[in-house]
């Protein structure tokens, strides 16, 4: 399920806006146009969120694309219902077009899913050709939402934050360990990653009765670690 399209009257729904305005907000000055999703350890919701912030932010009539970098433990096509025949790994290796691997959700969300999973996702995430192919999508896509495996566990998240514009560290209560956050900042930080906020996710609610509540607390991602590339203005 996806809450922002399957009960987008939530309060749940209404958070993921929340987010997607102070998203938008932070990019008065710089031009936040592709988000990194990442987290410190699997399962903490790092596809939920990207997920549901691409339905988010294509609900303002941006053209939007959500792309699931995550090569190892892909989900992006199970949570829209979507064929995973082929995807970002066939593109990259210069199999299939974009147009041919790119499915459309609704006229302002395309959806790249991951396609085969490859023997080396790493060396694919990291290469030329995936920055060369971003660069490409921003000419074309007001936001780029990239869904990536968790950071501490291995460097894909870590490597694709230097290419993007901000990244966002989802930390699911019951789940991430403090150590580990620091852990996942730390990498971040050393690659000069802009950390633009920290999602806070499966908080229980008490006042509200429900078992689990989205809620997010906006970061302070001060602009200084702007990503590496220099970049096409639109
Ligand atoms: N806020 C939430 N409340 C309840 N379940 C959630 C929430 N966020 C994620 N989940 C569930 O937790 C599991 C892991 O989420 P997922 O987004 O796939 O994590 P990740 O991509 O970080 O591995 C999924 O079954 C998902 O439905
Ligand atoms: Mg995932």
């Amino acid at each position: 399920m996806l809450i922002v399209k399957d009960n987008p009257k939530s309060p749940i729904s209404e958070s993921y806006r929340t987010l997607r305005t102070n998203i938008q907000f932070s990019s008065f000055d710089d031009n936040m146009s592709t988000i990194l999703v990442t987290s410190s350890t699997p399962s903490e919701g790092k596809s939920t969120v990207s997920s549901n912030l691409a339905l988010a932010m294509a609900e303002t009539n941006k053209k939007v694309l959500l792309i699931d970098c995550d090569l190892r433990r892909p989900s992006i096509h199970k949570k829209f219902g979507l064929s995973n025949e082929k995807g970002l790994s066939n593109l990259l290796i210069g199999q299939h077009s974009f147009n041919e691997i790119a499915q459309e959700i609704t006229s302002n969300l395309c959806v790249l899913t991951s396609g085969t999973i490859p023997p080396n996702p790493s060396e694919m995430l990291s290469s030329k050709k995936m920055e060369l192919f971003l660069k490409e999508a921003e000419k074309n896509f007001d936001f780029i939402i990239l869904d990536t495996p968790p950071v501490v566990s291995v460097t894909d998240a870590q490597a694709l934050s230097t290419i993007v514009d901000g990244v966002l560290l989802v930390v699911s209560s019951g789940h991430a360990q403090i150590p580990e956050v620091h852990k996942a900042i730390e990498l971040l930080q050393y690659v000069k990653a802009n950390i633009i906020g920290i999602v806070a996710n499966k908080v229980k609610s008490f006042r509200r009765g429900y078992k689990y509540y989205q809620y997010y607390y906006y970061g302070e991602g001060d602009g200084k670690n702007k990503k590496h590339r220099s970049k096409s203005s639109k």
